[in-house]
């Protein structure tokens, strides 16, 4: 399937912000620590969680649909140690099911994680093996096969030497098993790792600092069944800001999401000078009268999200003046820039890590394809704005982290379709 789009249409109305891609993707591992079922709410329908969900189901267990967003995560008996190959490629957050299956069966088998190509070569996995190590695990390591085993994993002070998300939520749920006390230090802080250690601590975890550079677990004997509300998807939030900003055609409300976990991109709003206001759980984004550009660098949170610079490098191309974009977490992240070249974008790779962009330019409709998650949303933003028509290729991509993506801007007034390849 491909999309096709008809840029410069109008938009104008309102959008839900579903549930978040980062966050869901950490819920369906923990369903390995715990016996009892687990109810979970406001759950994103994307590939990426289609995908976790399949990865529980080949463990033998049981996740099934109560309505729209809610599912029940029944635990059976564990039948296998190896993580299924053709699902660990697929995404990344496969790599939150090691943990669980060490801390319970004492075993796992799996191959390199998959996932976004945003990083040099594979993304790397060291953080997570030498944790384990520390926890007393034996690590095996053949070609692209990892089998890792442990009697029994025993608390430790882990200081991971670079920040990384899934890395300090994956030993942080480990730890709930491991005996005695673990220190986790230079942790990540992202509203998700705290959504993550809340729901634990309601079935029993005893997890304090989430959320802060440390955090100290308390390893416990077995952890209760619950109910699990996800937060709203802040990327999503984010993504959406920036296309009603860089279209500039309309009033855009964006609804159902924590405005206070998007800081750092009012920051940059402010300074560009985007016409929005903000709310409770929304932002409402109306016409500005010129956009004027603005360096960005991405970081931890909470920091400039590495997950909103495509986006932001789109805006940019529509604002006057230079902007610096430097990327600092994802070494692959900007190669994506060189197809808004090819839109009609003048912009200026000076590094890997940073690009300069000249705007405003007029973009152009070409036919495209979509390296990764957040390059490919871009893209489509690119297109929206863009002069003529857009086809993008290989939306399964997209549609790994945004639900039903086409239909919702479709509401917005976006002249967009699905279309057979
Ligand atoms: C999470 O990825 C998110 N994915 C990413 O979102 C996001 O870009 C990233 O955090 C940063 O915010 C999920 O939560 C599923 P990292 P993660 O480990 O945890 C290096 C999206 O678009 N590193 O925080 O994999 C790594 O190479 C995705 O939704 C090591 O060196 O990212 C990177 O440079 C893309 N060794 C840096 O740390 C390790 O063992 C931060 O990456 C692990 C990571």
């Amino acid at each position: 399937m491909k999309f096709l789009i008809e840029g410069r249409k109008p938009l104008k109305g309102e959008v839900a912000v579903a549930g978040s891609k980062n966050a869901a993707l950490k819920i369906f591992p923990v369903a390995l620590l715990t016996r009892k079922a687990i109810r979970v709410f406001n759950v994103p329908e994307i590939e990426d969680v289609f995908r976790a969900q399949e990865m529980l189901v080949a463990l033998g267990h049981e996740v099934k649909k109560i309505k729209n967003r809610i599912f029940e995560i029944k635990f059976k008996k564990q039948k296998y140690f190896d993580l299924p190959v053709n699902l660990v490629n697929k995404f990344r957050a496969s790599v939150m099911f090691v943990g669980p299956m060490l801390a319970t069966c004492g075993q796992v088998r799996f191959s390199h994680p998959g996932g976004c190509v945003i990083g040099a070569g594979a993304r790397p996995i060291d953080l997570f093996l030498d944790s384990f190590q520390k926890m007393g695990a034996k690590i095996n390591i053949s070609g692209n096969y990892y089998h890792l085993t442990a009697k029994k994993l025993k608390g430790a002070n882990i200081f991971f030497s670079k920040i990384s998300v899934t890395a300090t939520e994956s030993l942080m749920t480990t730890a709930c098993f491991a005996c005695g006390e673990t220190i986790l230090k230079n942790c990540a802080m992202e509203p998700e790792i705290v959504g993550l250690a809340q729901y634990l601590n309601s079935c029993g975890a005893k997890i304090k600092g989430a959320g802060t550079p440390t955090i100290k677990i308390t390893g416990i004997k077995k952890l209760k069944g619950g109910e699990y509300k996800i937060i709203p998807d802040r990327i999503e939030a984010g993504t959406f800001a920036m296309l009603a900003a860089a279209s500039n055609s309309g009033e855009v409300l964006i609804k159902n999401f924590n405005p206070a976990h998007l800081e750092s991109l009012w920051a940059l709003f402010d300074k560009i000078g985007v016409n929005y206001e903000l709310d409770k759980s929304s932002v409402k984004i109306s016409r500005s009268k010129k956009l004027v550009s603005c360096d960005a660098t991405t970081h931890e949170y909470p920091g400039f999200a590495t997950d909103l610079q495509s986006p932001y490098s789109v805006l940019m191309t529509q604002a006057y003046g230079s902007s610096l974009i430097h990327e600092t977490i994802h070494d692959r992240r900007l190669l994506f820039t060189d197809i808004l070249t090819q839109m009609g974008a003048n912009i200026i790779m000076a590094d890997p890590h940073r690009v300069v962009i000249n705007g405003p330019t007029p973009l152009y409709g070409r036919q495209l394809v979509s390296p990764d998650l957040r390059a490919g949303v871009a893209l489509i933003i690119a297109a929206l704005i863009a002069f003529g028509k857009t086809t993008i290729d290989n939306i399964y991509q997209i549609e790994r982290g945004y639900e039903k993506l086409d239909e919702r801007l479709r509401a917005l007034g976006a002249d967009i379709k699905r279309i057979d390849n």
